[in-house]
């Protein structure tokens, strides 16, 4: 069930994300989401026990009596993937996500092949997919789209969760919680997030991997935050804002070198050159000083990671892959079983599948 049919559109649209929160939870209380909307959702104490589950659920995926029990766990649910918006990895995870719980799963990957192309409207072919599935992972290049379908299904006779798999340039919660897990997995041995320097780097303005990671972090104590882009692309005042806000130590600067040397995690990202006002801008700026190269392998600490939300072009060179440091490969598996532990919580199996005998 959901609490977002106690609140009306326009009222929930004004909250702040904070007020936001509990709308989004699970009636049970267990303090879950029900659906996934956006990175303020989540504290530290539930990416701790996400994480959690996705450990679990790899390591009982390891046997093949264990698999065939996660088989069976939501072999009663099916999902919706809906993309209408490019993409490989993120619709790839959740649906091998889905798979490995025993979800059911049917798609749209381009709204020309659905009845919107007929003109049906956004919120009619949500509560369509609600007829047949019991819960949606949505890509849009609108941002707040995900809210107010939401919304739209809590308050129809088939409440069906929501997680919101990229809304335009805003937010990408559940990249970030891949993120976190490949952090924390990264600095397992290392007394973990807290204490360290991240950077960002590329188009910080309209990746939108970078706002929802940027918020996690906030989650951890003393980590410095460090932003590195050309002018044009610099992280966006709201980014900003809230790191003011809540005290995080941060900085704005142009050179990736110097960055590196004090940095414990480098999130390189691309061009986000399809937000582009005109054809060709994004061409105009020069982006040569930040790229992830040979010289930048060799100022980053030993412990270093070095993470991409991918797909990259040649902001990463390709003879960085085979560095232990290079965590993009993992990345994207961390984000199958992150993305399985967030799926088999929202549909409330969190105890059932930490508390199983395998
Ligand atoms: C990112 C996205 O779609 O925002 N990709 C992804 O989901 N892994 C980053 C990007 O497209 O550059």
């Amino acid at each position: 069930m959901n609490r977002l049919a106690d609140i009306g559109w326009e009222d929930f649209e004004r909250l702040s994300f904070d007020a936001k929160r509990p709308y989004l939870e699970r009636e049970e209380g267990d303090g879950l989401p029900y659906h996934t909307l956006f990175a303020q959702q989540f504290d530290r104490a539930l990416l701790e026990r996400l994480c959690a589950l996705a450990n679990r659920i790899r390591f009982i995926n390891k046997s093949k009596e264990g698999a065939l029990y996660l088989k069976n766990v939501l072999a009663h649910k099916r999902a919706m993937l809906y993309f209408s918006q490019p993409s490989s990895r993120t619709f790839l995870s959740h649906l091998a996500a889905c798979q490995i719980l025993g979800i059911t799963t049917g798609s749209v990957r381009d709204a020309a092949t659905s009845s919107e192309f007929k003109g049906e409207s956004k919120e009619d072919s949500i509560r369509t997919f609600s007829s047949y599935f019991d819960m949606i992972i949505m890509r849009s290049p609108e941002r707040g789209l995900a809210e107010k379908m939401a919304w739209e299904l809590s308050n129809s006779d088939r409440p069906i969760p929501i997680l919101n798999a990229g809304s335009g340039k805003d937010q990408h919660p559940t990249q970030a919680l891949l993120d976190i897990y490949t952090l924390l997995r990264s600095f397992e041995n290392a007394g973990g997030i807290d204490g360290k320097t991240v950077t960002f780097c590329g188009d910080l303005m309209r990746g939108r991997t970078v706002r929802s990671l940027s918020y996690l972090l906030t989650n951890f104590r003393d980590v410095k935050q460090v932003f590195v882009a050309p002018q044009e692309l610099q992280v966006p005042a709201d980014v900003v804002m809230i790191l003011a806000k809540k005290g995080i130590s941060f900085e704005v600067c142009d050179n990736l070198r110097d960055a590196v040397k004090v940095s414990d995690a480098v999130y390189m990202t691309r061009i986000q050159d399809e937000w582009d006002s005109s054809k060709g801008a994004s061409a105009k700026i020069d982006t040569s000083r930040f790229k992830f190269g040979a010289e930048e392998l060799k100022l980053l600490k030993p412990t270093g990671a070095i993470l991409h939300p991918l797909p990259r072009r040649d902001e990463i060179a390709t003879c960085c892959d085979r560095d232990p440091r290079a965590m993009y490969w993992r990345q994207m598996r961390n984000g199958m079983w992150i993305r399985a532990a967030l799926i088999a919580a929202t549909f409330g199996f969190e105890r059932t599948i930490m508390d199983c005998g395998y």
